[in-house]
């Protein structure tokens, strides 16, 4: 999709719609819809005083031109209330209207700044918001559909801005907000890919187009290679399948030292059918999501090279397949981790603690300043926080922090549990250093606990998206299946780290 900046009327501009805002209980009109009112001698302002425009959040009123304008359609997008006006709501709306629009065929749109000036909400941020709504909400995955002829695609957007000053900060709003949904959608191609598309090779595989577009250094272990680092878990989860694990290293060095600021570490399981430790038939197919975390580091830290930050980062994704086999671990096997630490194996299914165990480990060992992990860990945080917030566990909270304000300006919520010492005695194995599931009780918790253990005092946060990471309907810019959370909070996390020099 072209997405431009022009300075315009918006009641001027030539698209198939144009889009203006209005906000619930306002008296008068803004400037915008004053001269498109004036073009249709006072309809809209009628369609007001009648209650069919309420300027509630949601609500969408098209109106055809006829000739009145050089637009085919006017949009009136309401936006709520004035003073409760968020950028994410600015993202949400314009990503529901343009959906909208694109039912109805219309594939070249003219919006204005939503919300500039409003509140904080600067110039810049808006033409992001719109950028970032329009792009996500218009997302779909349709490789796999053969006949695809009826398909209506959006071949334009425009934001319009009403004076010469104000192109620079729209322009700027717009390239961030482009290279962020494009990473989120990078990361829900990914995720959506099915597991027969998306191996671990196929990881690796995507791995080596994001190095070689950015300039990044890459390490792709291959199974002799980690089992030389003592990966003993990693490589216990990977014995069942026939696909070759890859443990794959992304580097990007945006200062001029080898200290290495945050590691991002992904959970990249490709599938997980649950092993020995079978999941049942009911949505099994889900389970090529399991791979999201993986998928989420490898797009954030595109987006990361992309924006050129001055940061150190490293992106680490162990990449396997969990199937039962006669080679698969069993439970009641144990593993012992790179870090030295034993596991006892109680269920096969609790697989991604295991990979993330030496991906932390390794993480530790080449002295990440901070880490944080993304992980489809458990079902239990889907019931817990359904698919609205990402449950956060970590061991400093200054850096929870920083991850739950940076989800927050995403629009990706966030809600932290707690990690009581006393959750950890769910965790104790009489025959190892560690099994690998407590007591059906706080599953998410005693699964941040046991990821702890391998992260030693370095600050770590944990991100559970099991139950953010793939849904069912759509919700704002969210579509049906990935959701590309939380690519864009990680951007953010890492504007908000500042780099040591
Ligand atoms: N990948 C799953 C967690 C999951 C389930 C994510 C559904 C998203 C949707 C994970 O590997 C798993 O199977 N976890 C088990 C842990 C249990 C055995 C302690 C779970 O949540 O049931
Ligand atoms: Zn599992
Ligand atoms: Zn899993």
């Amino acid at each position: 999709m072209e997405i431009k900046v022009i300075v315009d009327d918006i009641a001027r501009v030539k698209a198939g719609a144009i889009i203006v805002s209005f906000f619930e209980g306002m008296k008068g009109l803004d400037n915008d819809i004053a001269s498109i009112d004036t073009a249709f001698e006072g309809a809209i302002s009628r369609l007001i005083s009648r209650g069919e425009i309420k300027g509630k959040l949601g609500e969408i009123t098209i109106i055809h031109s006829l000739g009145r304008l050089a637009a085919d359609h006017v949009v009136i997008m309401g936006m709520g209330k004035k003073e409760e006006l968020t950028l994410d709501k600015v993202r949400g709306a314009v990503a529901e209207t343009c959906r909208h629009l694109k039912k109805k065929r219309v594939d070249d749109i003219a919006t204005i700044a939503h919300g500039a000036g409003i509140l904080d909400i600067t110039l810049e941020g808006s033409a992001r918001a719109i950028t970032e709504g329009v792009l996500l909400g218009l997302y779909s995955f349709r490789k796999h559909i053969t006949k695809d002829d009826e398909y209506i695609k959006v071949k334009k957007l425009t934001i319009v801005g009403s004076k010469e000053a104000d192109v620079y900060l729209l322009g700027q709003g717009c390239h961030k907000g482009k290279i962020l949904a494009e990473a989120a959608n990078m990361a829900r191609d990914m995720v959506n890919e099915p597991a027969n598309y998306m191996t671990p090779s196929d990881m690796a595989g995507v791995a080596k187009k994001i190095a070689k577009e950015h300039s990044l250094e890459l390490t792709i272990l291959e199974r002799q290679g980690m089992q030389e680092l003592g990966m003993g878990a990693l490589l216990g989860v990977a014995q069942g399948s026939c696909q070759p694990p890859k443990f794959i290293v992304l580097n990007y060095k945006g200062r001029d030292t080898d200290e290495i600021d945050l590691a991002l570490v992904g959970k990249g399981v490709t599938f997980d059918s649950g092993g020995l430790s079978l999941k049942s038939q009911n949505k099994m197919d889900e389970m090529k999501e399991d791979m999201s975390g993986g998928a989420a580091v490898m797009a954030a830290i595109s987006a990361i090279a992309h924006l050129k930050i001055k940061i150190n980062v490293t992106v680490i994704v162990p990449a396997v397949e969990n199937l039962p086999s006669g080679s698969a671990l069993k439970p009641g096997d144990v593993l012992k981790s790179m870090i030295g630490k034993t596991i006892e194996i109680i269920s096969t299914d609790a697989e991604g603690r295991l990979i993330l165990a030496d991906a932390l480990g390794y993480a530790n060992k080449i002295k990440a300043r901070f880490i944080v992990d993304v992980a489809t860990l458990t079902g239990a945080c889907k019931v817990a926080l359904g698919d609205v917030c990402t449950g956060v566990m970590g061991n400093n909270q200054e850096l929870v922090d920083k991850v739950v304000v940076a989800g927050a300006q995403a629009g990706e919520l966030m809600w932290q549990m707690p990690m009581y010492d006393e959750y950890k005695e769910q965790n104790k194995s009489n025959i190892a250093d560690i099994k690998n599931v407590g007591d059906r009780g706080a599953a998410p918790i005693t699964a941040a606990q046991f990821l702890a253990e391998f992260v030693g005092d370095t600050p770590w946060v944990h991100l559970d998206i099991g139950g953010t990471s793939f849904g069912n309907k759509e919700r704002k810019y969210l579509v049906k299946g990935a959701t590309g959370v939380p690519v864009r909070t990680l951007v953010n996390l890492v504007l908000a780290i500042p780099s040591q020099t």
